[in-house]
This record gives structure tokens, C-alpha cells and sequence, in this order.
């Protein structure tokens, strides 16, 4: 007989997650659709979920002296929080430019002046490879203590071979070092760096193919590129994930954040697992998207981001949503726009200012954020054969999870069934 390891129970409600298609990521009514247990309970063997059922279902004969119980009376247990999209690796950090930004400044301003992501890659060139582990390892103890059990980690604040491979390096080693699994993708095409300042995006691009991205087979899963005024025109973002594509990477874009220079569609059409920020993406592009990709790609949103940019515009999730694009919902942990962890702040943010209902923000920032890092086969739901990764809240029911606006509403995290 099969003995379980681990048995949290009495749950007021079990956020499953299942129920909905398995070929593809939570899309259009499915995004809400998924099965709630009230009464029920999580069981595991060793890091895996082997049984998710009502209390009258449970197996007493499964228990032995070897179980643990958990009691989770009056709370919600739901599945660990897939964070999609960060920047956990850099050096410093850019409060002075926060208050130039309450004076008024913008974002692209601070940037084109030589600060904003210039001034951290400045800052994490100085940095030891030493230092820049133990603010990650810092870092992801806070993402923990949120609930966060999987997290997807960007290079970009090196913009030279050397720093960018010792970003990645750090994100990996982080990742080894503490429970949290980290997922690295090579954001080497962040901005253009001063030293090809001259020669110009192209140039740049073509250097990284050259001379970084052979080295990072097998270290990181995607390469992603930050398409936007001052950053990459679309021609070269087009031309760099192309060439990244057929060197056997995944792809991801940051794009329409600020303007629609229709870097969304293009990363899509060349199969892009997610595309993120999309503030400016318009609705109607959205829906091609869904078309185009048969529901494949995942829009990213990151609410926290025009809120502490002091940006009126938020992407328009709720027709994202209604037009079939499968969304997901991350913090995008930087130290320019948001130097936040808080992804429960975030999914608050997303029903507020986007137009998602409690259920679907769970579903953003769990199966669908998953889905945004290929780790949807292990991760993301409470269902049997995934890791136990597995929450319990201070709360009891699924609506009480945006409600509490700015709380961590975390009881105990279980990662890998520990
Ligand atoms: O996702 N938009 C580009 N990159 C980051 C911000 C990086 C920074 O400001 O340091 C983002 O928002
Ligand atoms: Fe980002």
C-alpha cells in the first residue's frame, strides 16, 4: 500500500487548477473556469502530488506513522506561485532616480540621460560575482516568503560577453543554492550598451550571435530582447529572435510597453512562448495573436509596472482575455520599474486597473505563468504526477486573495513536498 509523506488537509478550498485543457494555456472562459474543492485536501509522495480530492475521499489507508499532517482549517491551499518574468540578477539599486521621477521625469528620459537601465549595468559590472549571488540568494528568500516556488530569471545588466554570462551564471547558481527553482533567460539585448553606442543596434545584435549566444546552450532555455523607442527597433528584434530561433532557443519579447511598434505580433508569428508587458497592444491584435498562434503564446502582463512608472495606460487584460489570448501576470522584479516582489500586490493591481476577476488572476500567476516558462508539465496546478509545490493561505476563500490589497496572505510554502 502506498503510504503518503505529506497530507495538508480540512483545506476550506483547494485551488486546483485543473479542469480545463491540458494542450495548451488557460485561454477565454477556461482562464476562470478551473476546479475549486471546498473541504478538501493535497496528498504527496516524497516531491510529487499523488492525490487532490474532497476530505470524504481521503484514503485513511494511505497513512502511515510516517505521515505529516497538516491542518489547514479555514484557509485556501493552492499550488506555488510561478513568478514569469524578473530581473533577479543586478548590482545597486536606483532610488535617486525614483524621486526624478516623482519630479516629473520619464522613464525614457532618465534613460536616454545615461541613467536608468544604464546606470544598473554601471553598478553591476562593479559588482563581484560574489555580491551579485547573495542579493539574488536575497531576493529569492523574499520571493519565497511570498509563495513563489518557480521563477523565471533575466540576464541584461551586463551588456558585455563577460557580465552577462557571469549573470546567468549567478541566476543558475542561485538557483542550486535554496529551494526556489530558477529558470534563466539571456536578456543580453536589453538596450544597446555604450560601447557600441557608435555602431548601433545591428552591430551590437550581431555580436551577441557571434560571440555570447554559443556559449549559453544548455544554461539558459530562452532569449528575449527589449523591443521600444531607445532600446531595439523591430526590424533587429525580428532579426536577433530569428537567428536565436534557429540556434535552438525559446523566445520572449518585451514590447508595446510604452509604445505599439507591433513587436508583440512579430515575436509571436516566429513562436514566441510569451510576449510581455503589452501595455499599448491593442485588442485587435490580441485576438490574431490567439488566431495566428492557436493559443500558444502567453501575453505577460505586469500591472505593478505602469503603477510605479506613474503610467495611466494598463494593458487592457480584460479584452485580452475576451478575445482569447492566454494571459499571465508576473511582478517583472527589477530595480527601475518595479522594485517589487510582491506578485499578490500584482494580481490586486490586475483586477483594479486590467479588469481580471479574482479566479483569473490565480490562473495568471500560476498555470498560465507556467505555461510562459515551458514548466507547465511540472508545475503551476495541484494535480497528481506535478511537484509539490504547494501553498497555504491566511485566508478562506479564492476572492479574499486580491482583496487584502498589499498583504503577503502566505501561511506555509512547500516546495518539493518540503
Ligand atoms: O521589464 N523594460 C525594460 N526592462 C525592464 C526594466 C529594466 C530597468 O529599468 O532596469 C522592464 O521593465
Ligand atoms: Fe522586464
Amino acid at each position: 500500500m502506498l503510504l503518503y509523506t505529506l497530507v495538508i488537509q480540512h483545506a476550506a478550498q483547494v485551488l486546483t487548477l485543473a479542469g480545463g485543457p491540458t494542450n495548451r494555456p488557460l485561454a477565454g472562459a477556461d482562464l476562470g473556469n478551473w476546479t475549486i474543492i471546498e473541504r478538501g485536501y493535497v496528498a504527496c509522495v516524497g516531491d510529487k502530488i499523488v492525490a487532490v480530492g474532497p476530505m470524504d475521499g481521503l484514503d485513511l489507508a494511505h497513512l502511515g506513522p510516517e505521515t505529516r499532517l497538516v491542518d489547514a482549517t479555514g484557509c485556501v491551499v493552492m499550488p506555488g506561485l510561478v513568478e514569469c518574468h524578473t530581473h533577479l540578477v543586478f548590482g545597486g539599486n536606483r532610488a535617486d532616480e525614483f524621486e526624478r521621477k516623482l519630479r516629473g521625469e520619464s522613464y525614457l528620459d532618465i534613460l536616454a540621460s545615461g541613467g536608468g537601465i544604464l546606470s544598473t549595468v554601471r553598478a553591476t559590472r562593479a559588482a563581484s560575482e560574489a555580491e551579485l549571488l547573495a542579493n539574488a540568494l536575497h531576493h529569492l528568500d523574499g520571493f519565497r516568503r511570498y509563495g513563489v516556488t518557480t521563477l523565471e530569471a533575466k540576464s541584461g545588466y551586463g551588456l558585455d560577453r563577460d557580465t552577462e554570462l557571469r549573470l546567468v551564471r549567478v541566476a543558475r547558481a542561485a538557483g542550486h543554492q535554496q529551494p526556489v527553482r530558477v529558470v534563466p533567460t539571456f536578456l543580453g539585448a536589453h538596450v544597446v550598451p555604450p560601447e557600441f553606442k557608435a555602431a548601433g543596434p545591428r552591430a551590437y545584435v550581431d555580436f551577441i550571435l557571434r560571440e555570447v549566444l554559443s556559449d549559453l546552450k544548455g544554461e539558459a532555455a530562452f532569449v528575449d530582447i527589449f523591443c521600444e523607442q531607445g532600446a531595439f527597433p523591430l526590424d533587429v528584434s525580428r532579426y536577433y529572435l530569428e537567428q536565436a530561433h534557429k540556434m535552438g532557443f525559446g523566445l520572449k519579447i518585451h514590447a508595446e510597453q510604452l509604445h505599439d511598434l507591433g513587436g508583440c505580433e512579430m515575436a509571436a508569428e516566429l513562436g514566441a512562448t510569451s510576449v510581455d508587458h503589452c501595455d499599448y497592444l491593442t485588442p485587435a491584435a490580441a485576438a490574431r495573436i490567439a488566431r495566428q498562434t492557436a493559443g500558444q503564446t502567453v501575453a505577460v502582463l505586469l500591472p505593478l509596472v505602469p503603477l510605479f512608472l506613474r503610467q495611466e495606460k494598463f494593458a487592457p487584460g480584460r479584452e485580452f482575455i475576451d478575445n482569447g489570448l492566454p494571459v499571465a501576470l508576473s511582478t517583472d522584479f527589477n530595480p527601475g520599474s518595479c522594485p517589487s516582489k510582491n506578485l499578490w500586490l500584482a494580481l490586486s493591481v490586475a483586477c483594479l486597473k486590467m479588469g481580471f476577476t479574482p479566479k483569473e488572476a490565480v490562473a495568471a500567476a500560476t498555470l498560465n505563468a507556467a505555461w510562459a516558462i515551458a514548466r507547465q508539465p511540472d508545475c503551476g496546478s495541484l494535480e497528481p504526477g506535478k511537484r509539490a509545490d504547494i501553498l497555504v493561505l491566511n485566508v478562506g476563500s479564492v476572492a479574499e486573495i486580491p482583496y487584502w490589497l498589499g498583504e503577503n496572505p502566505v501561511r506555509d510554502v512547500f516546495i518539493g513536498g518540503q
